[in-house]
Order: C-alpha cells, then structure tokens, then sequence
C-alpha cells in the first residue's frame, strides 16, 4: 500500500513537473500584436499604433506603398520600436500607405499584425471654403476692394484667370505695366497700348482700378536716365510725364501710387535715387502736387494719392521715415493714403508689428491699402514640397494679416491687394532684391488655379 502510494506521488510530481513544461512552452509563443488606426496624420507623416503583446520587448513595424509590402518606405523595414506607437516621418502628402507590426522578445517574433491603411493628408486632405472673396467682403458693414495684381496678358475674356478674377476681386493693380519704363518711351511720347488694356478691363468689369506707379527708382526709362539737361529740367520731365498720365486715366483710374520706395533701407534716409539727386528731398511732394493740379485739371476730384512702400513694419528706423514724409504730405494736403506693401512671410512682421504700423497710418486719418500682399513659406529654403505644416502657419498668417485689416475703422481702409494669384506666377522666387534660394508658394491659388488653405484663412479673416 505504502508502495503504490509513492508510486502514485512519484507520477503525480512528473505530471505536474510536464505540466509546468509546457506551460513554459506556451508562453514562449509570443503572441500576435493588433495594429490599431493612426493618429495625427499630417502631410509627411502620422502616429502609428498598436497593442500591448505580454512578455514581449519591442515591435518590429513595417511602412510600405503597397498592401503586400513588396518595398518599405525608407528606414522603415522591420524598424524596432519599444513603445506602443511611433510617429512615421519624411512621407509624401497625399498617398496612401500601409504599416504592420510583430512583437519582439529575444530572438523570438510573433506573427505579423493586422494591416492598416493610412493616407497622409495633402493639400486636398483639408477642406477649404470655397466661397468668392469678394462676394464675402462686400457682405461687410464696411467693406473694402479685394484686389490683384495682374498683367494685360493674362486678361482674356474666358480663361480661367479671368473667371477667377471677375468672381472674386473688385481692384486690380498693374504688377509692373503701368510703370514709368512701360509707358514712356522719349520726351512726351508714351506707349499707351498695354496700360489702356488693364484699364479698359477694370472699367469695363466694374472692377476697381488703382494706378501703380507713378515715380519708382527701378523703373525710370534709359531716355531719363540719360537726360542730359539741367536739373530744372529733368524736373520739367518729371512733372511732364505725371500730368500726362493722371489726365489720360483721368476718371477710369481711381487711385495712384505717386511715389514708391523712396524711403531707404537704412539709417532713416531717403532712397539715393535719381530723382533725390536731380530734383532734391522735396521731390516727393512735388510729384504728388503735380498729380493732384492733372486730376483737378482734367475734373477729377475723387482721385485718390498714395505714397506705397515696404518692410515698415519691422524696420522701424525706415518707418519713422517714412511716417515723417506722411506728415509732411498730410500738411501740404496732397495725399490720401499710403500702401504696406506686405511681402511677408509665414514668421514674419508679428501681429503686433504689422498692428503698431497700420495705426500710426490711422492716426493720421490715411487710408490705408496693403498694396502687395504675399507671404512666403520658404524664405530658408528648408523645404522642397508644399508640407501642411507650413500650408497652415500660411493658412493663418493670411488670416491674421485680413483680420487686422478688417479691423481697421471704416474710414482708413481702401483695398487689401493680392501680389499675383498662382503660386508659380509669383515674382519671389524670381527677385534679384528678394535674393530668394528657392521654390515658394506665396499666394491664394496652387498652379492648377486650385484654391489653397490661404485662401480660406483670408475668408476666415472676414468673420
Ligand atoms: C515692388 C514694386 C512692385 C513690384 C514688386 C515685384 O514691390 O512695388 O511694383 O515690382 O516689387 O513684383
């Protein structure tokens, strides 16, 4: 009896002692991970996740372009990861993607996961508002023009550009065809073909149209620069050229920039431009006189004068300057507002910045036009495709600089003008001055004349 009961013991201590084996055994098989959706999914990237796989110590996670996983997206074949998610960087906007993961512990690894797809954001990720600026803007208790710069090229009745600009813009301003060096060929001999063009077409669509710009160092003709009269003279041509001018748009032109840029860059100065030399400091009012004795001439008293210049808001010695040209405009009561050019970018002038610089203008009760707006997303040349990282900080840069335009009491503002519509027609990247490294995308429409989250940030800036 006793025998068989330690036999019985013995069996039973090997029983448990096989038991416990493969207990062993079965804990060793790692079990399979489930890969869970994706979060944070912007235009390079997302947050990949899965759950928790008892024993093990890492998870092996593959990215891939395709559901069979034939080729990994770089840096990500079998990646070892230690948490329970890991944010997928350097991918492409707008592409579908697929990621899988098996748990790790040793040398042993479970079978794959679940896969999950996931498409990275893009441009057409984002919704956008598609209604027309203007169309919300003169909804406004006071409303302003909405304006673009345009070429007399791109005005062609049907195109897509000028069913854009129709439903959208009430202003046009001419990027460079209302010049000095376009319209003035000798002494009193103008070409005034491509000019009457851009202004036939705003008159004739009931669109706004403001005269830039009168006098301007980077665009006075060869015959001018070569003049070889007097100083006298040269002022006589000057004053010639701006007569001539406002009387021949007289009542189809609403607005001129008189002066551009004559303010410069540093120590508080004023530009060393031709004009400063032949004619002295007191050439900018000169000028605007001379437009305003053309404009009453011709029987136009509404014309509207414009000093227009740029980098005011952070540059505070040029803008102490300029505010002291304003002032003495003001006394000689020859000037109506003044235009902030506003070639920005996605970081700067601040909010507070561009704030201080439009109220010195409303304090000297000037109208106000931001007269070339754009704001560059890749001033560093730090990216190589459109990220939504910086299509949002663009997105609300537009937003800010619209909402504190709109602000503004009814009686300063004038227009908030748009420097070009498609990103690939913008002047940036070409700009000699601007010495801009790369590719940019600046304004409202994508080269496919798609709308972009700055155009919706503008609509937002309206609310
Ligand atoms: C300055 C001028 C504009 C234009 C831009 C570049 O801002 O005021 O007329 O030439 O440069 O497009």
């Amino acid at each position: 009896m006793k025998i068989r009961f330690l036999l019985m013991l013995t069996s039973l201590v090997f029983f448990l002692n096989a038991c416990s084996k493969d207990d062993n055994a079965v804990l060793d098989i790692l079990e399979t991970p489930v890969a869970n959706a994706p979060k944070d999914i912007v235009d390079n990237g997302f947050r990949a996740k899965w759950n928790y796989v008892s024993h093990s110590k890492s998870y092996l996670l593959d990215v891939s372009t395709n559901e069979n996983f034939s080729a990994f997206v770089p840096n990500y074949n079998a990646k070892e990861v230690t948490d329970l998610n890991e944010v997928v960087v350097g991918l492409t906007g707008g592409t579908q993607y697929y990621y899988r993961v098996r748990a790790k512990t040793g040398t042993q690894i479970s079978d794959y996961s679940n896969v999950i797809s996931v498409v990275t954001t893009g441009s057409s990720g984002i919704p956008e508002d598609p209604t027309f600026l203007k169309v919300k803007a003169n909804k406004l208790a006071n409303p302003f023009f909405i304006g673009m710069a345009v070429k007399a090229s791109q005005l062609t009745n049907g195109t897509p550009y000028d069913v854009i600009l129709k439903n959208e813009f009430s202003s046009i301003s001419a990027e460079y065809e209302m010049k000095m060096d376009q319209i003035s060929t000798a002494s009193g001999v103008y070409n005034w073909a491509v000019a009457d063009k851009i202004v036939a077409y705003g008159n004739a669509n009931k669109i706004n149209v403001h005269g830039h710009a009168l006098v301007w160092h980077n665009a006075v003709p060869q015959w001018l620069k070569d003049f070889s009269g007097t100083d006298a003279e040269f002022a006589v041509e000057v004053k010639k050229y701006i007569t001539d001018v406002v009387t021949h748009y007289a009542g189809k032109v609403k607005s001129w920039d008189v002066v551009n840029e004559a303010v410069d860059d540093n120590g508080g100065v004023m530009r060393n431009t031709i004009f400063l030399k032949r004619m002295g400091p007191n050439y900018v009012k000169d000028c605007f006189q001379w437009a305003r004795n053309a404009a009453t001439a011709a029987g136009d008293t509404s014309l509207l004068l414009f000093y227009n210049d740029y980098a005011t808001s952070t540059n505070i010695v040029k803008q102490d300057k300029v505010f002291s040209i304003l002032d003495d405009l003001k006394t000689a009561k020859v000037i109506d507002g003044v235009g902030f050019q506003m070639h920005n970018t996605y970081l700067s002038p601040t909010k507070s910045q561009i704030e201080t610089d439009l109220n010195r203008a409303v304090a000297k009760g000037l109208k106000i036009h931001v007269s070339e707006l754009d704001i560059q997303v890749n001033q560093f040349n730090d990216i190589t495709s459109f990220t939504n990282e910086r299509r949002l900080a663009q997105k609300a840069k537009y937003k800010e600089m619209v909402q504190l335009y709109n602000a503004l009491p009814a009686a300063n503002k004038y227009a908030l003008t748009i420097w070009g519509m498609r990103d690939n027609e913008s002047w940036i990247p070409y700009s000699t001055e601007l010495n801009h490294p790369g590719n940019d995308w600046p304004l409202l429409y994508d080269s496919n004349f798609a709308i972009k989250s700055s155009h919706t940030g503008f609509l937002e800036g309206l609310d």
